[in-house]
């Protein structure tokens, strides 16, 4: 029998959503990440809905789900934010500790993280 997907394992999109909800909710109100005034200001713009469906859209396709994500590329989409290197090792430890609220197995927590920090190249800005 064919190996499951990560999407499979992790248990769909409402376990992807789920996930995607708790980390969107704790990275907008984490102190360290509040320090940077661009997205502070972002998250004043009340665009958290749609940003929790891309990331959810996002997520599913890199786990192998049926979804094809359409958004933005990951550069764009992030470079008036102007991430540091230290503000992305906090959002990967708030999406860690999401996926540990929803007790998602340490492999497949492995691979939602190990897909998310080979991005970082593409998502860490110039500081403003
Ligand atoms: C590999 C890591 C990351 C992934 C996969 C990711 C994913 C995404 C996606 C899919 C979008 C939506 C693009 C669109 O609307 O078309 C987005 C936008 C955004 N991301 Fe990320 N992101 C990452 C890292 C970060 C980090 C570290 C932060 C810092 C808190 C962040 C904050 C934001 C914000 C505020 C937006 C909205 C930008 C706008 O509306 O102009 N992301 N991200």
């Amino acid at each position: 029998m064919a190996e499951q997907t990560l999407y499979e394992r992790i248990g769909g999109v409402n376990a992807i959503a789920m996930v995607v909800d708790r980390f969107s909710d704790q990275i907008v109100k984490n102190p360290k990440l509040l320090k940077n005034p661009a997205l502070a200001a972002w998250n004043k713009s009340g665009q958290l809905p749609s940003l929790k469906f891309m990331r959810t859209l996002w997520l599913c396709e890199q786990a192998g789900g049926p979804f094809q994500y359409t958004g933005k590329e990951l550069g764009q989409a992030h470079k008036d934010l102007h991430i540091l290197p230290e503000e992305f090792d906090e959002v990967g430890a708030e999406i860690a500790r999401a996926l540990d609220h929803f007790n998602v197995p340490e492999r497949e927590k492995g691979e939602v993280l190990a897909a998310i920090v080979a991005r970082k190249a593409e998502v860490v800005g110039q500081p403003a």
